[in-house]
């Protein structure tokens, strides 16, 4: 994701990068040594996910918005080269001074970059090349970790730069299966993978109303996008417990859902002319059976689990279609901070019709890591929760996840909200 900004953290390790928002406490840790395995966690969590793929699998682009593993890889590695060590290192030598302008994703004051779209060209350096980048990076910023005396000032971009590659993480598998859904073997990133458990799909609904704070002012790391912290006035909203289904989704197909234009808003029928759409991404019919493509290869689409891959226009027109809303990202964060949401984390992310704007009072942080998030707010909807791709720890209440309205790619779907006639 064009991932977000820079943490206002600046003290010490207090907060666990895992942390739900909430901050687990290190006390009575070291704080060399928390930060030190805090960073091989993570690191160690991105060649997990790689390992399941071939050096023919890791170079390949399918679209401009998806890039080759290798190159979430060997982008990671940058941010804590070009922002840490270039920084707190003097005498770093870099592992190869050319590497910057091929793994530079977007920051203009970090210099110039090689084109997104032509990412999948980059076929040297080769994906053992990039195992030598990571390892030569992890062993400086190790080193540095263990004798720094002074680890203050380095832990905003370290905690930064982990939650940074958490995104990367998710994307990895996002961008993979995007590129195996060109590939009419069907191929598996994981035979073995299976869907998360969830709850059963039920009609229940929460209530939401009156003055609720959102943002994040607590303990722990946030993005830049999710302060300041302020107060929203809810209209009484009914919002549903449970996640919408592949079952609710067929239903909506054989009621000629993606062919009533008057469903739809005007791009959006247009991007189900364009891209002709007739079902959510990676859905296939065979012999009157409908299958979908998942980490786990070609699997049947089960009507009772969320429906997924679906855009922002196609929940819209859902929404519709059903007499409902989707909800605000307001409204959302208050029904989930009260509790109430049903598999709010670890299925999929749920696409609210609120606009990916800045918060009232939002400054970007200075210097190029401002980047990570202002840059980005116009144009996009926000989506709540996280996804069964999204690493462990890293989600909570008041996240902004933003993509543009087309998209379906990424593992998004949505719940429906109500409101008081
Ligand atoms: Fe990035």
């Amino acid at each position: 994701m064009p991932a977000s900004a820079a943490s206002k953290r600046v003290d010490g390790p207090a907060a666990d990068i895992s942390a739900n928002g909430g901050a687990a406490q290190a006390l009575g840790c070291d704080p060399h040594r928390f930060w030190l395995d805090a960073y091989r966690a993570v690191r160690a969590e991105t060649e997990r996910r790689a390992a399941f793929l071939s050096a023919e699998d890791q170079v390949v682009q399918s679209m401009p918005d998806a890039s080759p593993t290798k190159w979430h890889r060997a982008h990671v590695t940058w941010f804590f080269e070009q922002f840490l060590l270039r920084k707190f290192c003097p005498g770093y030598e870099p592992f190869d001074p050319r590497f910057a302008y091929l793994f530079n994703s977007y920051y203009v004051a970090a210099g110039p970059r090689h084109a997104r779209p032509q990412r999948g060209l980059i076929t040297r350096p080769g994906a053992a090349e990039v195992t030598a980048y990571r390892a030569h990076v992890d062993r400086a910023v190790a080193a540095l970790i263990e004798s720094t005396t002074d680890l203050a000032p380095l832990v905003p971009i370290i905690e930064i730069g982990l939650n940074h590659e958490q995104q990367h993480q998710e994307l990895l598998l996002t961008d993979i299966l995007h590129a195996f859904s060109f590939n009419a073997t069907d191929p598996a990133y994981d035979p073995h993978w299976q869907w998360p458990t969830q709850a059963n799909p039920t009609s229940a609904q929460t209530l939401v109303a009156g003055i609720h704070r959102i943002g994040h002012d607590g303990d722990g790391f946030c993005f830049d996008n999710e302060q300041p912290a302020h107060q929203v006035v809810l209209r009484p909203v009914r919002l549903a417990t449970s996640l919408v289904t592949n079952g609710e989704w067929l239903e909506f197909i054989a009621d000629g859902g993606y062919q009533t234009p008057t469903l739809w808003l005007s791009d959006g029928i247009a991007a189900v002319e364009a891209r002709g759409w007739t079902a959510p991404g990676y859905w296939k019919k065979i012999d009157d059976v409908w299958f979908a493509l998942t980490l786990g290869g070609l699997r049947r689409v089960e009507p009772a689990r969320p429906v997924c891959h679906v855009s922002y226009y196609e929940a819209d027109a859902f929404a519709r279609w059903a007499g409902k809303d989707l909800p605000t990202e307001g409204e959302w964060e208050a029904a989930a901070l009260g509790g109430a949401l049903g598999d709010a984390f670890g299925i999929v992310w749920q696409w609210t019709r609120s606009a990916y704007a800045p918060y009232p009072g939002y400054r970007a942080t200075e210097g190029a890591l401002g980047e990570y998030n202002g840059k980005f707010m116009v144009n996009q909807m926000v989506l709540r929760g996280s996804s069964l791709a999204t690493p462990a720890g890293h989600s909570r209440p008041s996240y902004r996840n933003f993509f543009y309205p087309s998209a379906r790619w990424q593992f998004t779907g949505l719940r429906l909200a109500e409101y008081e006639r």
